[in-house]
């Protein structure tokens, strides 16, 4: 979480730091710090808030101009959001600054000690521990902050990106990473440094992706020099072309980002299947499938591990896999997985799912499963994130940077690859009829244009938000493929408006929540014609015989429903495997609204961050 960014060149440095921490402002926004070296001496300025408060207060804090600076945006773990734990961190003389997104998980004992040598603190966070310790280690051996910054790192447990400056040696940064994401852009005469390519796609298409235990000595007109932490042995950097462009990372006239990423889903849908799918020679075809086959087809089971939308995403590829192509599947948390002692073993592939490629405790049960023999697969969007890099092989989602906080087109196109995975293994294991696996993959060349036509439910979708804004609570159920859908609603809607939701399969209700519904009860029930249709009609029923107040997500042309639920949202029909395809949309769409109603900042949701890299 927290977003850094650092840049040394011969541009005036303030624009570039505020501007890349606007941008990296998804990944932590409770309070956010700049600092400037104007050639003589460092300017700092930070705030509790977001970047436009920090801008306002730099304004006048920041008077001079400097060519030097890094920034840093927050999402707290030591030490409550306000202006003094706001990063960057001086050391106690004053020479040194650090900006830092991770934890250090032995600051306390650290800290113990340099007070002992009298240092003195003043933040609660890990951060200012780490640059007095920098600082302690610099005195001591009397070196350079390179060397420094390499030995206090070696002391240091936890996981860190890191971009480090001393004023006694203006013409360089140093930075780092363990367990947290680092890019380098490397300009003529100048470099970048950020938690992701975002803050200097507009100045070059070139960087480096530092590896975990690596750290890097940017000196302005020189080689940047990268060596391991651990044994100081030097690195040869591969510098990489960046896959991102501007326009993909601004709002591209939409209000919100997650509105804009909403309504992409068409296109990103059909740019994750471009070249895997041929629907007419009934062919669908990923390389890292297709080079691993024989693994996933001698699969005793698959364990799927995952947080939050992408584990939902993982439990509708439950069902996928389970009917498409007969393998057993184990939808985990991955936060649980880790720590709980799984029982794994070489004949099992994992599959792990992560949007940003950098959730740490996916990362932790993806080493896990690896050192117990798995073969693991990767989901993830983000080119080159860590999770890409750390699993065997893997399948991108292609959707694009994903800057709302709350995921919506990065569930759809997680869903369309393990899919198309489940058809692939179907195909080779002969688990589908040759007329049924060919309608499916008719079915999902179908699915763009479907969304584009639920995405029609816009208008409804806002008059429903009208009414049911003030809600304090609220059910989502779906049975089959579309109660996993129901949990994403449900966590769409708490997320981004604060009013507590909950999803459930849809015939568990009689097992306790019934109890909650009454007539101030909103209950958004996903009953497409396909599934357990009759079932989910019962359910609605009971829903309505206790008064609740029933949104239905329907096929088009649906009666049924319709004479008993208050509002219907209309989809187009496709088959019950795909259908969370399409009967998710109108609950991104409907949380949205409400969110937006409520005045709630839809993109920045209170206390989350998107890519979350502590445990
Ligand atoms: C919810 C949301 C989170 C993420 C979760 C995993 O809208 O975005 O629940 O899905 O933090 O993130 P990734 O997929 O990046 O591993």
């Amino acid at each position: 979480m927290c977003g850094i960014v650092g840049y040394i060149g011969y541009r005036e440095a303030y624009p570039i730091v505020i501007k890349g921490l606007k941008r990296l402002e998804y990944r932590g926004y409770d309070s956010a710090g700049v600092m400037i070296y104007d050639g003589e001496s460092i300017k700092l300025s930070k705030t509790k808030g977001k970047v436009a408060d920090l801008e306002e207060r730099a304004s006048k804090e920041i008077t001079t101009n400097g060519t030097i600076g890094i920034g840093h945006t927050r999402w707290a773990t030591h030490g409550v959001p306000n202006d003094v734990n706001s990063h960057p961190h001086l050391s106690n003389s004053g020479d040194l600054v650090i900006i830092h997104n991770g934890i250090i998980e032995n600051y306390a004992p650290l800290k113990v000690e340099l007070i002992k040598r009298g240092y003195v603190f003043h933040s609660d966070t890990d951060t200012e521990v780490l640059v007095n310790l920098i600082e302690e280690v610099q005195k001591k051996e009397n070196i350079k902050l390179g060397k420094a910054v390499q030995i206090a790192l070696n002391q240091v447990v936890g996981a860190y990106a890191i971009a480090v400056f001393d004023k006694k040696n203006p013409d360089e940064i140093v930075a780092a990473r363990l367990g947290s994401p680092l890019a380098i852009g490397i300009g003529e005469g100048e470099y970048f440094i950020a938690s992701d390519a975002s803050p200097f796609i507009e100045y070059t298409s070139n960087a480096v992706y530092l590896e975990d235990g690596e750290m890097a000595v940017i000196r302005l007109h020189k080689e940047m020099k990268v060596r391991k932490i651990k044994d100081d042995s030097l690195v040869n950097p591969i510098i990489q072309e960046l896959q991102m462009n501007l326009e993909q990372i601004e709002k591209g006239g939409y209000d919100h980002f997650m509105l804009k990423e909403i309504y992409e889903q068409p296109s990103v849908i059909k740019d994750t299947y471009r070249g895997r799918l041929h629907a007419n020679e009934g062919i669908i075809q990923m390389a890292g499938v297709e080079d691993n086959l024989e693994k996933f087809l001698n699969a005793d089971r698959i364990i799927i591990v995952a947080c939050g939308t992408s584990w939902h995403a993982g439990l509708v590829a439950e069902y996928i896999f389970e009917e498409f192509a007969r393998i057993s599947v184990e939808v985990e948390y991955a936060s649980e997985f880790r720590y709980r002692n799984p029982i794994i073993n070489s004949k099992d592939v994992v599959i792990a799912i992560s949007q940003s490629g950098e959730t740490a405790d996916t990362m932790a049960a993806i080493k896990l499963a690896k050192e117990q023999g798995a073969f693991v697969f990767g989901v993830c969007n983000v080119v080159g994130s860590s999770i890409s890099r750390e699993t065997h092989a893997g399948a991108y989602t292609h959707a694009g940077p994903e800057i709302g906080v709350a995921s919506t087109k990065a569930f759809t196109t997680q869903i369309t690859v393990l899919t198309m995975i489940a058809l692939r293994l179907a195909k080779a294991k002969g688990t589908l009829s040759q007329s049924d696996f060919h309608m499916y993959l008719q079915e999902l060349e179908l699915i763009p244009e479907k969304v584009r036509e639920a995405l029609e439910t816009n208008d409804k979708a806002k008059e429903i938000a009208e009414t049911f804004k003030d809600a304090p609570n609220c059910l989502y159920l779906g049975r089959g493929y579309n109660f996993p859908v129901a949990l994403e609603g449900a966590l769409k809607l708490k997320e981004i408006s604060y009013i507590h939701a909950e999803g459930y399969p849809a015939a568990e209700m009689k097992h306790g929540p019934i109890a909650l519904i009454d007539e101030q009860m909103p209950v958004v029930v996903i009953a497409p014609k396909q599934g357990h249709y009759d079932k989910i009609v019962s359910n609605i029923q009971e829903i309505k015989s206790r008064s609740g107040r029933i949104i239905a997500v329907v096929t088009k042309g649906d009666t049924q429903v319709r004479e008993l639920a208050d509002y219907v949202i209309e989809i187009p029909e496709t088959s019950d495997a795909l259908s969370p395809l399409i009967t998710t949309i109108p609950l991104q769409l409907l949380s949205y609204h409400i969110a937006v109603l409520r005045g709630c900042n839809v993109d920045q949701p209170r206390n989350l961050a998107k890519s979350v890299t502590v445990e």
